[in-house]
Protein backbone atom coordinates (compact mmCIF):
# COMPACT_ATOMS: atom_id res chain seq x y z
CA UNK A 1 0.00 0.00 0.00
CA UNK A 2 1.61 3.19 -0.74
CA UNK A 3 1.16 6.17 1.08
CA UNK A 4 0.49 8.95 1.12
CA UNK A 5 -3.14 6.97 0.89
CA UNK A 6 -5.84 8.72 -0.86
CA UNK A 7 -9.01 8.55 1.10
CA UNK A 8 -12.16 9.73 1.68
CA UNK A 9 -12.74 12.28 5.21
CA UNK A 10 -15.72 14.53 6.46
CA UNK A 11 -14.26 18.06 7.04
CA UNK A 12 -15.46 20.66 9.21
CA UNK A 13 -13.99 23.97 7.93
CA UNK A 14 -15.60 26.49 10.12
CA UNK A 15 -17.48 27.04 13.19
CA UNK A 16 -21.00 25.27 13.27
CA UNK A 17 -19.80 24.39 9.58
CA UNK A 18 -21.11 21.56 7.27
CA UNK A 19 -19.28 18.38 7.09
CA UNK A 20 -18.34 18.39 3.56
CA UNK A 21 -16.56 14.94 2.46
CA UNK A 22 -13.39 15.42 0.51
CA UNK A 23 -10.28 13.61 -0.94
CA UNK A 24 -7.51 13.81 1.56
CA UNK A 25 -3.88 12.04 2.00
CA UNK A 26 -3.38 9.97 4.67
CA UNK A 27 0.40 9.45 6.21
CA UNK A 28 1.77 6.09 7.31
CA UNK A 29 1.61 4.52 10.22
CA UNK A 30 4.56 6.00 12.59
CA UNK A 31 5.54 2.97 15.18
CA UNK A 32 2.87 3.03 17.68
CA UNK A 33 0.44 3.37 15.22
CA UNK A 34 -2.06 1.37 13.64
CA UNK A 35 -3.82 2.15 9.83
CA UNK A 36 -7.48 1.07 10.45
CA UNK A 37 -10.19 0.43 7.42
CA UNK A 38 -13.16 2.37 8.89
CA UNK A 39 -16.46 -0.26 8.91
CA UNK A 40 -18.51 1.91 11.11
CA UNK A 41 -18.56 4.90 12.68
CA UNK A 42 -21.08 6.98 15.07
CA UNK A 43 -22.09 9.83 15.30
CA UNK A 44 -21.55 11.15 18.89
CA UNK A 45 -22.71 14.29 20.48
CA UNK A 46 -19.35 15.43 21.59
CA UNK A 47 -18.29 15.56 17.51
CA UNK A 48 -20.83 18.23 17.44
CA UNK A 49 -19.86 20.42 20.31
CA UNK A 50 -16.20 20.21 19.20
CA UNK A 51 -17.54 21.58 15.24
CA UNK A 52 -19.84 24.35 17.49
CA UNK A 53 -16.41 25.52 19.78
CA UNK A 54 -18.56 24.87 22.94
CA UNK A 55 -15.12 22.48 23.22
CA UNK A 56 -12.53 23.85 21.16
CA UNK A 57 -10.63 22.49 18.23
CA UNK A 58 -8.91 23.51 15.23
CA UNK A 59 -10.21 23.84 11.61
CA UNK A 60 -10.15 22.28 9.32
CA UNK A 61 -10.52 18.95 10.93
CA UNK A 62 -11.46 15.76 10.90
CA UNK A 63 -13.34 14.82 13.89
CA UNK A 64 -15.27 11.05 14.41
CA UNK A 65 -14.28 8.93 17.64
CA UNK A 66 -16.56 6.47 17.44
CA UNK A 67 -14.76 4.19 14.66
CA UNK A 68 -14.50 0.59 14.64
CA UNK A 69 -12.55 -1.25 11.45
CA UNK A 70 -10.17 -3.77 10.03
CA UNK A 71 -6.56 -3.00 10.34
CA UNK A 72 -4.86 -2.75 7.26
CA UNK A 73 -0.93 -1.86 8.79
CA UNK A 74 1.04 -1.92 11.99
CA UNK A 75 3.73 0.41 12.69
CA UNK A 76 7.37 -1.24 13.26
CA UNK A 77 6.80 -1.22 17.32
CA UNK A 78 3.60 -2.65 17.01
CA UNK A 79 3.86 -6.97 17.90
CA UNK A 80 0.59 -7.85 19.09
CA UNK A 81 -2.09 -6.75 16.46
CA UNK A 82 -2.07 -7.51 13.01
CA UNK A 83 -3.02 -6.94 9.98
CA UNK A 84 -6.68 -8.27 9.73
CA UNK A 85 -7.79 -7.57 13.06
CA UNK A 86 -10.55 -6.14 13.79
CA UNK A 87 -10.87 -3.57 16.06
CA UNK A 88 -13.01 -0.79 17.98
CA UNK A 89 -11.15 2.89 18.34
CA UNK A 90 -11.78 4.59 21.99
CA UNK A 91 -10.55 7.48 24.09
CA UNK A 92 -6.38 8.23 24.03
CA UNK A 93 -4.90 9.11 27.31
CA UNK A 94 -1.28 9.88 27.71
CA UNK A 95 -0.19 6.54 29.26
CA UNK A 96 2.54 8.26 31.58
CA UNK A 97 1.04 10.51 34.03
CA UNK A 98 0.37 9.16 37.35
CA UNK A 99 -3.62 8.71 36.95
CA UNK A 100 -2.57 6.54 33.76
CA UNK A 101 0.17 4.67 35.66
CA UNK A 102 -2.71 4.43 38.31
CA UNK A 103 -4.61 2.66 35.72
CA UNK A 104 -7.11 5.00 35.31
CA UNK A 105 -6.68 6.29 31.59
CA UNK A 106 -10.65 7.88 31.88
CA UNK A 107 -9.13 10.10 34.34
CA UNK A 108 -5.66 11.29 32.44
CA UNK A 109 -4.04 14.49 33.37
CA UNK A 110 -3.23 15.01 29.67
CA UNK A 111 -6.73 14.04 28.62
CA UNK A 112 -7.94 16.95 26.96
CA UNK A 113 -4.65 17.54 25.11
CA UNK A 114 -4.39 14.14 23.88
CA UNK A 115 -7.82 13.80 22.72
CA UNK A 116 -9.32 17.32 21.48
CA UNK A 117 -5.82 18.94 20.55
CA UNK A 118 -6.38 17.31 16.94
CA UNK A 119 -2.39 16.46 16.56
CA UNK A 120 0.05 13.83 17.18
CA UNK A 121 1.92 15.28 20.92
CA UNK A 122 4.82 16.18 18.57
CA UNK A 123 2.35 18.25 16.43
CA UNK A 124 2.67 16.66 13.38
CA UNK A 125 -0.46 15.70 11.92
CA UNK A 126 -1.15 12.31 9.40
CA UNK A 127 -3.76 14.05 7.16
CA UNK A 128 -3.64 16.72 4.27
CA UNK A 129 -5.13 17.85 1.52
CA UNK A 130 -2.68 18.42 -1.02
CA UNK A 131 -0.23 21.28 0.51
CA UNK A 132 -2.67 21.99 3.13
CA UNK A 133 -2.82 20.13 6.63
CA UNK A 134 -5.70 18.82 7.82
CA UNK A 135 -5.79 18.68 11.84
CA UNK A 136 -6.71 14.94 12.53
CA UNK A 137 -6.34 12.32 15.49
CA UNK A 138 -9.02 13.61 17.44
CA UNK A 139 -9.31 11.33 19.93
CA UNK A 140 -6.34 9.80 18.01
CA UNK A 141 -8.21 8.47 15.56
CA UNK A 142 -10.44 11.22 13.51
CA UNK A 143 -12.79 8.03 11.93
CA UNK A 144 -15.29 10.05 9.96
CA UNK A 145 -13.09 8.61 7.22
CA UNK A 146 -12.82 5.44 5.08
CA UNK A 147 -9.05 5.00 6.62
CA UNK A 148 -7.85 6.13 10.11
CA UNK A 149 -4.67 6.15 11.93
CA UNK A 150 -4.54 5.02 15.66
CA UNK A 151 -2.71 4.54 18.13
CA UNK A 152 -2.39 0.92 19.32
CA UNK A 153 -3.10 2.14 23.01
CA UNK A 154 -6.13 3.12 22.00
CA UNK A 155 -7.52 0.21 19.92
CA UNK A 156 -9.15 -2.67 21.23
CA UNK A 157 -8.93 -5.70 19.36
CA UNK A 158 -12.42 -7.78 18.79
CA UNK A 159 -13.46 -10.99 18.03
CA UNK A 160 -14.39 -11.02 14.69
CA UNK A 161 -17.83 -13.03 14.72
CA UNK A 162 -19.69 -9.46 16.06
CA UNK A 163 -20.81 -6.99 13.18
CA UNK A 164 -18.26 -4.56 12.95
CA UNK A 165 -20.19 -1.81 12.20
CA UNK A 166 -22.19 -1.58 15.37
CA UNK A 167 -19.34 -1.85 17.47
CA UNK A 168 -18.22 1.37 16.72
CA UNK A 169 -19.93 3.38 19.32
CA UNK A 170 -18.51 1.00 21.99
CA UNK A 171 -15.58 3.18 21.60
CA UNK A 172 -17.30 6.68 23.62
CA UNK A 173 -21.19 6.67 23.92
CA UNK A 174 -22.36 3.22 24.64
CA UNK A 175 -19.05 2.74 26.77
CA UNK A 176 -19.91 6.13 28.27
CA UNK A 177 -23.30 5.67 29.83
CA UNK A 178 -22.77 1.33 30.51
CA UNK A 179 -19.64 2.30 31.94
CA UNK A 180 -21.17 5.15 34.54
CA UNK A 181 -23.23 2.80 35.95
CA UNK A 182 -21.29 -0.53 35.82
CA UNK A 183 -17.87 1.00 36.64
CA UNK A 184 -18.43 4.02 38.55
CA UNK A 185 -22.10 4.06 40.35
CA UNK A 186 -22.27 0.16 40.58
CA UNK A 187 -25.47 0.15 41.96
CA UNK A 188 -26.97 -3.37 43.96
CA UNK A 189 -29.44 -5.35 42.77
CA UNK A 190 -32.85 -4.04 43.58
CA UNK A 191 -31.62 -0.34 44.11
CA UNK A 192 -33.11 2.58 41.88
CA UNK A 193 -31.37 4.55 39.18
CA UNK A 194 -33.32 7.92 37.04
CA UNK A 195 -31.63 8.79 33.91
CA UNK A 196 -31.81 12.54 32.65
CA UNK A 197 -31.79 12.40 28.60
CA UNK A 198 -32.52 9.21 26.91
CA UNK A 199 -29.90 9.63 23.91
CA UNK A 200 -27.20 6.70 23.25
CA UNK A 201 -25.52 7.77 26.69
CA UNK A 202 -28.70 7.52 28.48
CA UNK A 203 -30.05 4.59 27.12
CA UNK A 204 -26.48 2.51 27.54
CA UNK A 205 -26.85 4.01 31.03
CA UNK A 206 -30.37 2.59 31.22
CA UNK A 207 -29.72 -1.24 29.50
CA UNK A 208 -26.49 -1.39 31.99
CA UNK A 209 -29.21 -0.56 35.31
CA UNK A 210 -30.77 -3.80 33.97
CA UNK A 211 -28.26 -5.61 33.80
CA UNK A 212 -26.98 -4.63 37.11
CA UNK A 213 -30.81 -5.53 38.86
CA UNK A 214 -31.89 -2.09 39.12
CA UNK A 215 -35.59 -3.00 39.92
CA UNK A 216 -36.53 0.87 39.57
CA UNK A 217 -35.29 2.77 36.62
CA UNK A 218 -37.04 6.03 35.74
CA UNK A 219 -36.27 7.33 32.11
CA UNK A 220 -36.69 10.94 31.45
CA UNK A 221 -36.79 12.30 28.49
CA UNK A 222 -38.69 15.46 26.14
CA UNK A 223 -38.78 13.13 22.90
CA UNK A 224 -41.50 10.84 23.12
CA UNK A 225 -39.82 8.55 20.65
CA UNK A 226 -36.97 8.13 23.22
CA UNK A 227 -39.18 7.57 26.49
CA UNK A 228 -41.48 4.86 24.32
CA UNK A 229 -37.25 3.16 23.37
CA UNK A 230 -36.72 3.24 27.02
CA UNK A 231 -39.35 1.46 28.27
CA UNK A 232 -38.99 -1.31 25.67
CA UNK A 233 -35.23 -1.49 26.90
CA UNK A 234 -36.05 -1.94 30.66
CA UNK A 235 -37.46 1.31 32.25
CA UNK A 236 -40.18 0.78 34.91
CA UNK A 237 -41.12 4.53 33.90
CA UNK A 238 -40.60 7.50 31.91
CA UNK A 239 -40.88 11.20 32.61
CA UNK A 240 -41.94 13.88 30.28
CA UNK A 241 -39.86 16.98 32.23
CA UNK A 242 -42.03 19.10 29.68
CA UNK A 243 -45.38 18.01 31.27
CA UNK A 244 -44.56 16.95 34.61
CA UNK A 245 -41.85 17.87 37.40
CA UNK A 246 -39.52 14.98 37.25
CA UNK A 247 -38.01 15.67 41.19
CA UNK A 248 -41.54 16.09 42.38
CA UNK A 249 -42.24 12.77 40.95
CA UNK A 250 -39.37 11.44 42.25
CA UNK A 251 -39.22 12.58 45.46
CA UNK A 252 -43.13 11.29 45.85
CA UNK A 253 -41.29 7.68 46.20
CA UNK A 254 -38.41 8.62 48.69
CA UNK A 255 -36.00 9.41 45.94
CA UNK A 256 -33.78 7.84 43.62
CA UNK A 257 -30.70 6.09 44.68
CA UNK A 258 -28.35 7.06 41.48
CA UNK A 259 -28.96 9.13 38.62
CA UNK A 260 -27.11 9.97 35.76
CA UNK A 261 -27.46 13.17 34.17
CA UNK A 262 -27.20 13.01 30.30
CA UNK A 263 -27.97 16.18 28.76
CA UNK A 264 -25.35 18.41 29.77
CA UNK A 265 -27.60 21.21 30.99
CA UNK A 266 -27.49 22.51 34.31
CA UNK A 267 -30.92 22.76 35.30
CA UNK A 268 -30.78 19.05 34.51
CA UNK A 269 -28.14 18.26 36.52
CA UNK A 270 -29.97 20.42 39.30
CA UNK A 271 -33.19 18.14 38.96
CA UNK A 272 -29.85 14.32 39.07
CA UNK A 273 -29.25 15.87 42.70
CA UNK A 274 -32.60 16.91 43.56
CA UNK A 275 -34.23 13.97 42.78
CA UNK A 276 -31.77 11.68 44.66
CA UNK A 277 -33.08 10.30 47.72
CA UNK A 278 -30.46 11.58 51.12
CA UNK A 279 -27.56 8.97 50.42
CA UNK A 280 -27.91 8.56 46.66
CA UNK A 281 -24.97 9.19 44.23
CA UNK A 282 -25.16 11.66 41.03
CA UNK A 283 -22.87 10.56 37.89
CA UNK A 284 -22.70 13.71 36.16
CA UNK A 285 -21.38 12.29 32.18
CA UNK A 286 -23.43 15.05 30.02
CA UNK A 287 -20.93 17.54 28.71
CA UNK A 288 -21.62 21.34 28.95
CA UNK A 289 -20.00 24.57 27.83
CA UNK A 290 -16.75 25.22 29.57
CA UNK A 291 -16.74 27.62 32.59
CA UNK A 292 -20.89 26.54 33.02
CA UNK A 293 -22.06 26.70 36.88
CA UNK A 294 -24.73 24.61 38.22
CA UNK A 295 -26.71 26.19 41.40
CA UNK A 296 -26.75 23.01 44.20
CA UNK A 297 -28.56 23.85 47.52
CA UNK A 298 -25.68 23.14 50.07
CA UNK A 299 -28.16 21.25 52.53
CA UNK A 300 -29.28 18.48 50.05
CA UNK A 301 -25.81 17.89 49.72
CA UNK A 302 -24.99 17.84 53.45
CA UNK A 303 -27.08 15.36 54.49
CA UNK A 304 -25.06 12.72 52.34
CA UNK A 305 -25.96 13.22 48.67
CA UNK A 306 -22.55 12.50 46.05
CA UNK A 307 -22.21 14.31 42.95
CA UNK A 308 -19.21 13.05 40.74
CA UNK A 309 -18.01 13.41 37.09
CA UNK A 310 -17.88 10.47 35.00
CA UNK A 311 -15.58 10.64 31.98
CA UNK A 312 -16.05 7.41 29.32
CA UNK A 313 -17.79 5.76 31.93
CA UNK A 314 -14.34 5.52 34.14
CA UNK A 315 -13.35 2.21 31.84
CA UNK A 316 -9.75 0.65 30.67
CA UNK A 317 -11.46 -0.03 27.37
CA UNK A 318 -9.47 -3.17 26.43
CA UNK A 319 -11.16 -5.00 29.39
CA UNK A 320 -14.58 -3.10 29.59
CA UNK A 321 -15.30 -3.09 25.89
CA UNK A 322 -15.62 -6.95 25.24
CA UNK A 323 -17.77 -7.42 28.53
CA UNK A 324 -20.06 -5.32 26.66
CA UNK A 325 -19.82 -7.29 22.92
CA UNK A 326 -20.40 -10.33 25.78
CA UNK A 327 -23.31 -9.33 27.13
CA UNK A 328 -24.52 -8.03 23.63
CA UNK A 329 -24.34 -11.47 22.59
CA UNK A 330 -26.14 -12.63 25.61
CA UNK A 331 -28.78 -10.28 24.09
CA UNK A 332 -28.83 -8.67 27.31
CA UNK A 333 -27.30 -5.37 26.20
CA UNK A 334 -28.85 -4.92 22.61
CA UNK A 335 -27.27 -1.77 21.12
CA UNK A 336 -28.60 -2.29 17.86
CA UNK A 337 -31.99 -0.92 18.97
CA UNK A 338 -30.25 2.55 19.44
CA UNK A 339 -28.59 2.18 15.82
CA UNK A 340 -29.29 3.39 12.05
CA UNK A 341 -26.79 2.76 9.87
CA UNK A 342 -25.95 5.33 6.76
CA UNK A 343 -23.91 5.66 3.96
CA UNK A 344 -20.64 7.91 4.73
CA UNK A 345 -21.57 9.81 1.71
CA UNK A 346 -24.58 11.13 3.60
CA UNK A 347 -23.09 12.04 7.01
CA UNK A 348 -24.43 15.56 7.11
CA UNK A 349 -28.07 13.93 7.18
CA UNK A 350 -27.66 11.54 9.20
CA UNK A 351 -25.61 14.29 11.75
CA UNK A 352 -29.12 16.38 11.41
CA UNK A 353 -31.17 13.36 11.75
CA UNK A 354 -29.11 12.99 15.31
CA UNK A 355 -29.70 16.85 16.33
CA UNK A 356 -33.44 17.29 15.64
CA UNK A 357 -33.51 13.30 17.67
CA UNK A 358 -34.53 11.35 14.94
CA UNK A 359 -32.25 8.48 15.51
CA UNK A 360 -30.42 8.04 18.80
CA UNK A 361 -26.99 6.53 17.31
CA UNK A 362 -26.50 7.56 13.58
CA UNK A 363 -23.49 4.79 12.38
CA UNK A 364 -21.89 6.27 9.12
CA UNK A 365 -20.95 3.16 7.43
CA UNK A 366 -18.20 4.02 4.50
CA UNK A 367 -18.07 1.51 1.39
CA UNK A 368 -14.44 1.59 0.14
CA UNK A 369 -13.36 -0.07 -2.98
CA UNK A 370 -10.51 -2.78 -1.99
N1 LIG B 1 -18.55 12.25 30.01
C1 LIG B 1 -18.18 11.66 28.88
O1 LIG B 1 -17.16 10.98 28.82
C2 LIG B 1 -19.02 11.78 27.66
C3 LIG B 1 -18.82 10.90 26.58
C4 LIG B 1 -19.71 10.94 25.51
C5 LIG B 1 -20.73 11.87 25.49
N2 LIG B 1 -20.85 12.77 26.52
C6 LIG B 1 -21.92 13.75 26.58
O2 LIG B 1 -23.08 13.08 27.06
C7 LIG B 1 -24.24 13.76 26.61
C8 LIG B 1 -25.21 12.79 25.95
O3 LIG B 1 -24.70 12.33 24.72
P1 LIG B 1 -25.70 11.68 23.65
O4 LIG B 1 -24.87 11.31 22.47
O5 LIG B 1 -26.55 10.66 24.30
O6 LIG B 1 -26.56 12.99 23.29
P2 LIG B 1 -28.05 13.19 22.80
O7 LIG B 1 -28.16 14.60 22.37
O8 LIG B 1 -28.43 12.10 21.85
O9 LIG B 1 -28.93 12.95 24.13
C9 LIG B 1 -29.33 13.99 24.98
C10 LIG B 1 -30.79 13.71 25.36
O10 LIG B 1 -31.19 14.67 26.35
C11 LIG B 1 -32.55 14.93 26.13
N3 LIG B 1 -32.97 16.13 26.84
C12 LIG B 1 -33.01 17.42 26.39
N4 LIG B 1 -33.52 18.23 27.35
C13 LIG B 1 -33.82 17.43 28.42
C14 LIG B 1 -34.36 17.68 29.69
N5 LIG B 1 -34.72 18.91 30.08
N6 LIG B 1 -34.54 16.63 30.54
C15 LIG B 1 -34.17 15.38 30.16
N7 LIG B 1 -33.64 15.08 28.95
C16 LIG B 1 -33.46 16.10 28.10
C17 LIG B 1 -32.66 15.01 24.61
O11 LIG B 1 -34.00 14.86 24.16
C18 LIG B 1 -31.76 13.85 24.20
O12 LIG B 1 -32.50 12.65 24.04
C19 LIG B 1 -23.73 14.87 25.66
O13 LIG B 1 -23.63 16.06 26.42
C20 LIG B 1 -22.36 14.36 25.26
O14 LIG B 1 -21.51 15.41 24.82
C21 LIG B 1 -20.03 12.73 27.60
ZN1 LIG C 1 -2.26 10.30 31.41
ZN1 LIG D 1 -18.20 10.64 22.29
Amino acid sequence: MGHPLNIRAAVVRETGGDFRVEDLQLGAPRADELLVRIAGVGVCHTDLICRDQVYPVPFPVVLGHEGAGVVEAVGEAVDDIAVGDHVVLSFNACGACLNCLRGMPSRCLGIFEANFACRRCDGSSALAHGAEIINGHFFAQSSFATHAIARRANAVRIAADVPLALMGPLGCGIQTGAGAVLNNLRPGAGSSLAVFGCGAVGLAALMAARVAGCTGIVAIDPNPARRELALELGATRAIDPLADDPVALLQATGGTDFSVECTGIPAVLRQAVDGLNVTGTCAVVGAAPLGSEVMLDMNSLMFGRTVRGVVEGDAVPAAFIPVLIELYRQGRFPIDRLVRFYPFEDIQRAIDDAEQGRVVKAVLVPEVDS
